[in-house]
Formats: C-alpha cells, sequence, structure tokens
C-alpha cells in the first residue's frame, strides 16, 4: 500500500477538460430530492444512536429495579451495554451479504424490523434473557445500518456534496445518542425503548418513496429505472443520461460480484486494506473506552450529576461533527483526519500525563491547602480541569475527522462489486475492536495503570496520523469511477464525452 494521491492523474490537460465537463454537468443539478433521500436514509443512523446510547440510562434503571427477574448484576450490566457490538459485527456480515443480493434500499428498509422487534423484545422482557436478546437484535439492526446508509448516500450523491452528506451519517449516529440519553433523564426505560422505535418506522415509511441507488440498478441491468432514479436525484436540468453513461462506462459493472483470486489484484487489496485500517485505528484511538469513562472524570471534578455529562459529552460530538460535515467537502477528507489525528493523540497524552500526576500526588500528598479559605484541597480536584480539558478536546478531535471519515470512506473507495463483501468486512473488523476495547478496558487499566492504557491510545492516535499520511488517499472532488480508476491504476479516468453531450 503507498500514498500516492489522485492529483498527478487529475492534472492532466484530459482530466481538466472532463472536471470542465463534470462541473458544467453539476451546475445544472437540483440537491433537493438528494437531500430528501438522505434524510430518509440517515433516519437508520438515527436509530442505531438511539440504540447504542438506550443502555446508559437504561442500566442505571434495570440495576435498581424491583422486580428481581429484570434486575441486572454488575456482570448483567455489561453485558447488556456490550452485546450491541457483537450483534452489529454479525450485522456486518449479514449487511454485506444482503447489500448486494437484494439492494441498498431494501436491505435498509429491512433493518426497521430487528430494530422494532429488538425494541418490543425489551419492552415486554419477562426475564433478563429476554433484555439481552433485545439488545442483540438492535445491535444487528444497527451493524446492517452503518453498512447500508453510507453506502446509500456515496451511491446517490455526487462529488460536490458526496462528504458532506456521508458525514450526515455520523452526525446522526451521535444525535441519536445524545436523544436517548436525554430522553432517559424524563421517560423510564419501557417508555424509553417504545420512543426507540419511532425513528426506524419513519425511515421505513419514507424509504418506499425514495430510489434504489442508480449504480446499483445499473449493475443489475435496469436501465429504465437507473435513468428515473437519476433523473428524481439530480432534478430536471440535469443531462441524467450524461451521467447515466458514466457510471455504466466505468468498466467494472460488467462483473457483478467479487471471485476470491481477484484479492490479489491491487485495485481490490488496497482500498481494502486501507478501509480495514482505519476502521481499526478509529476503535484503537480509545474513543468508546473515554466515552465510558466521562462520567467517572466528570465525578472525579466534582460533577455530581453524571447523566448531564454524558448529555455534554454528546453535545460536543454532535457540534464538532456538524462542523466536520460542513467542511469536509472544501477541506478534504486528508486534513479533517491529520488534525483529528493530531489533536487525539496530544490530548490522550494529556489525559495519561493527568493520570501519572493525581497518582504520584495523591501518593505524597501532603496536605494542601487552599489559599483562599484555607482548606484542604484534594490533589485530584486541584487537577480536574486538566482531565475535563483534554476529554472534551479529544471527543472535538474525534468528531472532526475520525468519527466521520472512516465511514465516508469505506462507501467511496471499494469498486461496485466488492461494495458489500469489503464494507461487510470493514464493519465486522469496527465492532469487533469496539468490542473488544470496551470490554478489555478495565483490564487493560488494571494491567497498563491508567497512565499506561491512555498513554497506548496516544500511541495508537500518533499512528493514525502517519497513516493518514502514507496510505489514506483524497477522495475530495472526485467521482466514484475516478476513485476505482486511480486503485485500478489504469492512468486514466473515464471519459466524461463532450460538451455537446452535456447541453
Ligand atoms: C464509532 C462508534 C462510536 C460512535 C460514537 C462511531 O463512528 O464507530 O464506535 O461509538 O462513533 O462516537
Amino acid at each position: 500500500m503507498n500514498s500516492e494521491d489522485l492529483q498527478p492523474l487529475l492534472d492532466s490537460p484530459t482530466h481538466q477538460g472532463n472536471e470542465n465537463i463534470l462541473n458544467r454537468y453539476l451546475n445544472n443539478v437540483q440537491n433537493k430530492n438528494l437531500y430528501l433521500a438522505t434524510f430518509a436514509a440517515v433516519l437508520g443512523p438515527l436509530s442505531f444512536g438511539f440504540a447504542l446510547g438506550y443502555s446508559s440510562p437504561a442500566i442505571a434503571e434495570l440495576t435498581n429495579v424491583d422486580d428481581p427477574r429484570l434486575a441486572l448484576d454488575k456482570d448483567a450490566a455489561s453485558w447488556f451495554g456490550s452485546i450491541v457490538t457483537i450483534g452489529a459485527a454479525a450485522g456486518g456480515i449479514f449487511g454485506g451479504w444482503i447489500v448486494d443480493r437484494i439492494g441498498r434500499k431494501l436491505s435498509l428498509m429491512l433493518c426497521a424490523l430487528p430494530f422494532v422487534l429488538g425494541f418490543t423484545l425489551i419492552v415486554s422482557a419477562q426475564n433478563v434473557w429476554m433484555l439481552l436478546l433485545g439488545r442483540l437484535m438492535t445491535g444487528l439492526a444497527s451493524g446492517v445500518t452503518s453498512l447500508v446508509v453510507p453506502v446509500y448516500i456515496s451511491e446517490t450523491s455526487h462529488s460536490r456534496v458526496r462528504g458532506t452528506l456521508g458525514s450526515c451519517v455520523q452526525l446522526m449516529v451521535v444525535t441519536g445518542i445524545v436523544g436517548s440519553y436525554i430522553a432517559g433523564m424524563l421517560l423510564d426505560w419501557r417508555w424509553l425503548a417504545v420512543l426507540c422505535c419511532i425513528p426506524p418506522v419513519f425511515m421505513v415509511i419514507l424509504m418506499c418513496f425514495m430510489p434504489e441507488t442508480p449504480r446499483y440498478l445499473i449493475q443489475q441491468d435496469k436501465t429504465s429505472e437507473a435513468m428515473a432514479a437519476l433523473k428524481f436525484l439530480r432534478g430536471p436540468n440535469a443531462d441524467h443520461e450524461w451521467e447515466y453513461r458514466q457510471i455504466e462506462s466505468s468498466g467494472d459493472d460488467q462483473e457483478t460480484s467479487l471471485a476470491f483470486s481477484e484479492l490479489r489484484s491491487p485495485a481490490i487489496y488496497k482500498p481494502f486494506l486501507i478501509g480495514i485500517f482505519m476502521m481499526f485505528f478509529q476503535q484503537f484511538t480509545g474513543i468508546n473506552a473515554i466515552m465510558f469513562y466521562a462520567d467517572t472524570i466528570f465525578e472525579e471534578a466534582n460533577f455530581k450529576n453524571s447523566s448531564l455529562a454524558s448529555v455534554i459529552v454528546g453535545l460536543v460530538q454532535v457540534a464538532f461533527t456538524a462542523v466536520a460535515a460542513m467542511i469536509v467537502d472544501k477541506a478534504g477528507r486528508k486534513v479533517l483526519l491529520f488534525i483529528s489525528g493530531i489533536i487525539m493523540a496530544i490530548s490522550a497524552g494529556v489525559f495519561a500525563i493527568y493520570f501519572k500526576l493525581t497518582t504520584t500526588v495523591v501518593n505524597n500528598s501532603s496536605g494542601l491547602q487552599s489559599l483562599a479559605t484555607g482548606t484542604p484541597i484534594s490533589p485530584v480536584d486541584h487537577l480536574a480541569w486538566l482531565a475535563l480539558a483534554s476529554m472534551g478536546l479529544f471527543i472535538a478531535g474525534f468528531a472532526i475527522g475520525w468519527g466521520p471519515i472512516p465511514w465516508l470512506i469505506m462507501s467511496e473507495i471499494f469498486p461496485l462489486r466488492a461494495r458489500g463483501v469489503a464494507s461487510g468486512v470493514c464493519v465486522v473488523t469496527n465492532w469487533g475492536c469496539a468490542f473488544l476495547v470496551t470490554k478489555e478496558f478495565h483490564e487493560l487499566m488494571v494491567s497498563l495503570t491508567s497512565y499506561g492504557t491512555f498513554g497506548l491510545f496516544a500511541g495508537f492516535c500518533a499512528l493514525n496520523v502517519l497513516f493518514t499520511a502514507f496510505c489514506v488517499p483524497e477522495t475530495k472532488g472526485k467521482t466514484l469511477e475516478q476513485i476505482e480508476a486511480h486503485f485500478r491504476g489504469s492512468g486514466s479516468v473515464q471519459e466524461y464525452g463532450s460538451f455537446a453531450d452535456i447541453q
């Protein structure tokens, strides 16, 4: 794997001409229906955010519930939180399989079923097993959604807005997480589960009126439906027949499935490895461990209301993910990944130093006195601002790059016929690593100490930066077909036809 940018290819004179033609085409495009289709699709990630966030308020109640059949002990509570990630990893395998067989739209609509069934099981649970099975089902739905929605959005979008629309996936995930934290302050765990059924139901209803992606339809030889989908998505003024021809002639669609032997081809294994490593690195930043640890940090800073603490952390994520979505098509993916990786490496490093200082200070505590009041200050309180600041910075750093962009890049870099399988492998890697990090976090804190654990995360964040520099291609402003041509190393992008074709 090396880091050739798309730039040399795109600077060629033929390419300049092609870019002009593409720009002329895009100038006539109307995005209203594309935004509508994206809105319908991202109700999926909203549902998955609700499913992820559900455990936090529900566990707080279910560990103290009166009914002994439903009361969660420490072990069951930890499974109630983490089993979603196992379901989601399984959802990645299942999603990768169905997305190429029944299509993107139907796969997405199908997700509503395990979401609603899972939450219904939770609402009607008679024992802990039913609660866990319900969580597993909502996890399965989350896994399929995390694969299908980025693919649906990237295949319906065009290069001018693909980054922004693709980043809305993560924006809706974090909005869903905060949504369930806030709703959890007002509703009990059963009513909260009922509320969690609303986004997937709306998603199904709206998706009935949205088209399948033109690229999938073209691959299935459904010409007239693909034309109709493009016409709907690009509006009446765009020459959608021209875009149809570009996708059709991309050269990848003659084959509809991937042969195992093709894994030796750089056009397949390069994007495959980039996708897998991006998911690995996203999880080994330690984001889920840090989010999980947020309550404790806030408590140490004398912030007693830990549900409010989670809401604040969530809102920081929403705000910075929104910033990323707004600028990603202008700034580019790599710049944001760099900024994000550097901020996280520094803040995780400071976090590690905080732990080093507090343990040392506690050990040598000599009874510090507050100058103003004369009361003793706990050394941990004294440094709490450092923990809060570095945690806030870390979360903001993640949200601006490594949160949304791995999902975006996953949906952009695979050739059409490898998209289902390859995205499935990425989703399994992501959720598998999420499970590992969250489940092993406590062990890690014991064996490596807090200082060592956060130092390790800082190290991984620094590696992220190197990985971005050497391995991640810049996909800003490119069509999916151009990105595919880059990995094929064919040295030329597809011809765009002439101006006459567009007007
Ligand atoms: C990650 C999840 C994480 C979520 C919220 C996603 O991009 O894959 O593991 O929980 O963001 O931050």
